[in-house]
């Protein structure tokens, strides 16, 4: 049988309520044990619906359980998860992993120095349809480039989705890394990236990859609600391969990073081919893109 691995969520919002908290609560061997929030009604309304303990001080919080999920804004989640990692809490992580590059660093060495388990939700790559686009990807080789579009409108006025980090970084931080994570997995690493804005909050990106492939990648959340879509494609001399559309449903590809988790967490694993350091390795993409983003505006 296997294990009961208690998990803390940090956050009570929009992503927390409709994606961490009923996965945390409907996965094999998980318990959704405790709930931490700045908000200590949304907290305490939170943890009820779950039969979960409600956490003003995160000690304590941390005290409980095996593991922590978060659903913050990312330079709210990489101190505390850097908290939770000293205490040796497992930990599934929200992309992007933090807002800068020195926050990053220090949670993948905190998080490699206590030995702690660690997936990052890069949704596309937890997807059924497209793990079986990236295993065929792989299997075939041989590829050229790749080109990725993702339009979002979450900064619509209306969208649940139009927080204030996202309303500062944009889609470069928002959908980049998921783009960047899944050309990545399907191009190889990426070795260097240029970057130019468009209206909005429009980032064009071009990647290179280890061993010569490039792809090209346009993300926005200012598209509006006609334009919304998702579109990606790899092509070589075998021609072009389209991936799967983006699901919208989080449950089944979240349950998927949790179960993995989970599974590391109880054989002592920490490597992932989603963990914080490959967290890391995109955020410094997203970094790299962003400092040149603000040259073009400044000049
Ligand atoms: N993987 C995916 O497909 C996916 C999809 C959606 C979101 N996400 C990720 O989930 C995370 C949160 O999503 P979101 O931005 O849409 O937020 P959200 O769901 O609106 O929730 C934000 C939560 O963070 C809390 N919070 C905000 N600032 C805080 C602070 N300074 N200290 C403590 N708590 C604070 C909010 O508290 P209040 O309620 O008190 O404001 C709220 O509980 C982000 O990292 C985002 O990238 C991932």
């Amino acid at each position: 049988m296997t294990s009961l691995l208690k998990f803390g969520l940090v956050g009570t919002g929009y992503w927390a309520r409709i994606a961490h908290a009923p996965v945390l609560a409907s996965t094999e061997g998980i318990e959704l044990a405790a709930v931490w929030g700045r908000n200590p009604a949304a907290t305490a309304e939170l943890a009820a619906a779950y039969h979960a303990t409600p956490h003003e001080e995160l000690e304590a919080f941390l005290a409980g359980v095996d593991g922590v999920a978060f659903a913050v804004p990312p330079d709210v989640q990489a101190p505390i998860a850097v908290r939770a990692a000293r205490a040796g809490k497992h930990l599934l992580l929200e992309k992007p992993i933090a807002l800068s590059e020195a926050a990053a660093d220090e949670l993948v060495e905190v998080a490699g120095r206590n030995r702690v388990a660690s997936v990052v939700f890069f949704t596309l790559s937890f997807q059924p349809r497209m793990r079986a686009w990236l295993a065929d990807v792989t299997a075939r080789g041989g590829w050229s480039g790749g080109a990725a579009a993702w339009f979002g409108a979450s900064l619509l006025e209306s969208s649940p989705f139009n927080t204030p980090w996202r309303r500062e970084k944009g889609a470069l931080w928002d959908l980049g890394p998921h783009v960047v994570s899944l050309l990545w997995a399907a191009l190889g690493p990426v070795t260097s990236v240029t970057a130019d804005a468009g209206p909005d909050d429009v980032a064009h990106l071009v990647l290179h990859h280890q061993g010569g492939p490039s792809s090209v990648v346009t993300v926005t959340q200012s598209g509006g609600e006609a334009a919304r879509g998702f579109e990606t494609y790899i092509w070589g001399a075998a021609g072009q391969w389209d991936a799967p559309a983006a699901a919208s449903d989080p449950v089944v590809p979240l349950r998927t990073a949790l179960t993995e988790l989970g599974r590391n967490a109880r054989s002592g694993r920490t490597r992932h081919p989603c963990d914080v350091r490959f967290g890391r390795d995109v955020g410094r993409v997203l970094a790299l893109a962003q400092r040149q983003l603000d040259e073009r505006a400044a000049t």
